[in-house]
């Protein structure tokens, strides 16, 4: 199986770590579109039209299946883009919903993600459908922080501070944002060890292989496809701990192109929908 990942930049190498491992046979196709993170800070039309370009990319790649491996994207795109593509998808939401409502002892769960998922109600809401208190926070700083390679610093001590320090008492906390696995241990840290951090990407990995575990695997080779500078990609990639696999940069112009006939294609599905 050829499976496609991609998220505004490296925070989705978190869970393509996790799909490797779990999948060490299969190929993957990774998109870091780091010339337009981040993602949290647009509006939800934007990041739609961005998700739906870079599916188009990865289906002209022929990929089987395909996961959105960014909070802000899936809860723009999701379930739009599952009816319009021709393979499962799946984002990063679900799974988390799932695995904080299993690890919840006491029923209070926190949410950290980027504006755009907080502000979309997505957490929230599955959350408090399963009978759970919610408590959520945008933290848009943290991307930059992971983007700049500077997980471990001074800064990403006083950011995690600023925006944490006034939580309730929660028993669990979502890393919302596939970029905050990488900041886990400032986050845990600051938030206390009886706090559970649940990071989705391990969650999606799982429900991902158990899906496609009768599928013929491929050769287990990965590639990467970078829309902004690619050395500085692979450097910040291996600040956070790596991924093999070979770079290839990828011109935003071209995803443009494919964006706008996605976009047209998506318009007339939709107009045949309503006639
Ligand atoms: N890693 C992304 C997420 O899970 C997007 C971060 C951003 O670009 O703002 O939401």
């Amino acid at each position: 199986m050829l499976i496609g990942v991609f998220d505004s930049g490296v925070g989705g190498l978190t869970v393509l770590r996790a799909l490797h491992r779990k999948m060490p046979g299969h190929d993957f196709l990774y998109v870091g579109d780091t010339a337009r993170v981040p993602y949290g800070r647009k509006p939800r039309e934007m990041v739609e039209t961005f998700a739906r370009g870079i599916a188009s990319f990865l289906l002209e790649q022929g990929v089987d299946a395909l996961v959105i491996a960014c909070n802000t994207a899936s809860s723009a795109s999701l379930p739009q883009l599952a009816d319009e593509v021709p393979v499962p998808v799946w984002g990063v939401i679900e799974p988390g919903v799932a695995a904080a409502g299993a690890v919840s002892r006491g029923g209070r769960v926190g949410i950290i993600g980027t504006v755009g998922t907080i502000r979309s109600g997505i957490y929230q809401r599955k959350l408090e459908a399963l009978g759970l208190e919610t408590w959520a926070r945008a933290c848009p700083m943290f991307v930059h922080l992971v983007e700049e390679g500077l997980a471990e610093s001074a800064e990403a001590e006083l950011l995690a501070h600023h925006y944490l320090d006034d939580r309730p008492e929660l028993d669990a906390l979502i890393l919302g944002c596939t970029h905050y696995p990488v900041l886990r241990s400032v986050i845990q840290r600051v938030s206390g060890g009886g706090v559970h951090l649940v990071d989705s990407a391990e969650a999606i990995s799982e429900t991902v292989s158990v899906t496609l575990a009768n599928c013929p695997p491929g050769s287990g080779r990965i590639t990467h496809f970078v829309t902004g500078d690619s050395i500085a990609y692979e450097h910040t990639a291996h600040v956070i701990g790596g991924v093999d696999g070979a770079i290839v940069p990828l011109p935003v112009a071209d995803l443009v192109a494919l964006q706008k006939v996605a976009a047209a294609v998506s318009l007339s599905l939709r107009k045949e929908l309503h006639s």
